[in-house]
């Protein structure tokens, strides 16, 4: 099943990257920007965003041909928030290669993001102009990804500012990353519904669906930040607890530590210089409070609770793929 998913998105990978391509065809200076600009995106990446805007759009009867300049938008804004996520989280890899900040500087990270940004809204305004979609779509569609960036700005920031906090509850931590994560998954949806031509009943369940199909995305990316091996990964495994990140996984170990334990938990966690044998430790520790276990089983009841949303349509190959997806979210190695 999941080797059926691989093969899907590599699919709608190779569709994507032709409209980027196509956004890319003609401004090239300053070259430092713009190979800033597409660094990542060149790098590879699961273009999960895109599929969920291409597949929410097949499932309400859509032509996918209709929803791949949304599709690259969305690709836009996520690249324009992995290279910000990266300054800000210290990050040195990304997909396998080195962060943009790490090749180009931290001003030129920073403008090749907001370029990004920019860009999604070009390929926006290029899409209504094309399909001369209702100009009422083409609203929506933007007033989603802004509300989505919007979403994501706060959710970015409440996670650096957990780093410095004592406790935080799992409650924040879930306000926390459905903002960061599951908002931008919610607008792919959302958009893509609207561009199929689909009702607001389907276009509010399909948003409903992504939301909690983000959830359990960004529990299992957390996971995978602790037990993946960094090359499959591409990013580096442990970066979490040298960053201080409150994670569910941390959130559970902490709870369930005990005095001692938790001393040697706190006493790595935001340690910048953390040795990769004091992370690995601090892993295995993590590993036996059962708190990984904990965070994948609440992932998988998220992703039952987006399969459930599916209930409103009706059989079909793509309503099977979107549930395939959602059992791809869990099973997944980066
Ligand atoms: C990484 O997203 C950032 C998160 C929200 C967890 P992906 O795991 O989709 O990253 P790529 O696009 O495949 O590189
Ligand atoms: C995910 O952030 C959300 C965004 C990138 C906006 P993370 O910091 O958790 O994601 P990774 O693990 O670096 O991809
Ligand atoms: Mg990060
Ligand atoms: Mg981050």
């Amino acid at each position: 099943m999941s080797s059926k998913i691989n093969k899907l998105l590599v699919d709608t990978s190779k569709e994507i990257n032709q409209e980027i391509r196509n956004m890319f065809s003609s401004q090239v200076q300053p070259s430092d920007l713009y190979m800033a600009s597409t660094h990542l995106i060149n790098a590879g990446g699961k273009r999960f965003r895109p599929f969920l805007v291409i597949k929410s759009c097949e499932l309400v009867g859509g032509k996918r041909e209709n929803a791949l300049q949304i599709a690259a938008a969305i690709e836009f804004i996520h690249n324009f928030t992995l290279i910000h996520d990266d300054i800000m989280d210290r990050d040195e890899k990304r997909r396998g290669v080195p962060s943009v900040h790490v090749l180009w500087g931290i001003p030129i990270a920073l403008l090749s993001g907001d370029l990004l940004f920019a860009k999604a809204y070009e390929t926006i305004i290029n899409h209504a102009k094309t399909h001369q979609t209702p100009i009422r779509r083409t609203l929506k569609i933007i007033d989603f990804i802004t509300q989505a960036t919007i979403s994501l700005c706060e959710g970015q920031a409440l996670d650096m500012l957990f780093e410095s906090m004592f406790e935080v509850s799992e409650r924040e931590y879930i306000r926390m990353i459905s903002k960061k994560t599951a908002a931008l998954m919610e607008a792919a949806a959302k958009s893509g519904a609207i561009i199929g031509g689909g009702n607001y009943h389907q276009v509010e369940k399909l948003g409903k669906f992504a939301v909690y199909i983000g959830l359990g995305f960004q529990i299992i990316d957390d996971v995978l930040g602790l037990t993946a091996d960094e090359q499959v990964l591409g990013k580096p495994v442990g970066s979490d607890l040298r960053e201080g990140k409150r994670t569910l996984i941390l959130i559970h170990a902490l709870s369930q530590a005990n005095k001692t334990q938790r001393k040697q938990i706190v006493s790595i966690l935001g340690d910048n210089n953390a040795s990769p044998n004091q992370i690995n430790i601090i892993i295995n520790l993590i590993q036996k409070l059962g708190s990984i276990e904990y965070a994948t089983r609440k992932a998988e009841k998220y992703i039952e609770k987006a399969k459930t949303q599916l209930s409103i349509f009706p059989s079909s190959r793509d309503k099977e793929v979107l549930s395939d997806l959602c059992n791809y979210i869990i099973e997944r190695k980066y």
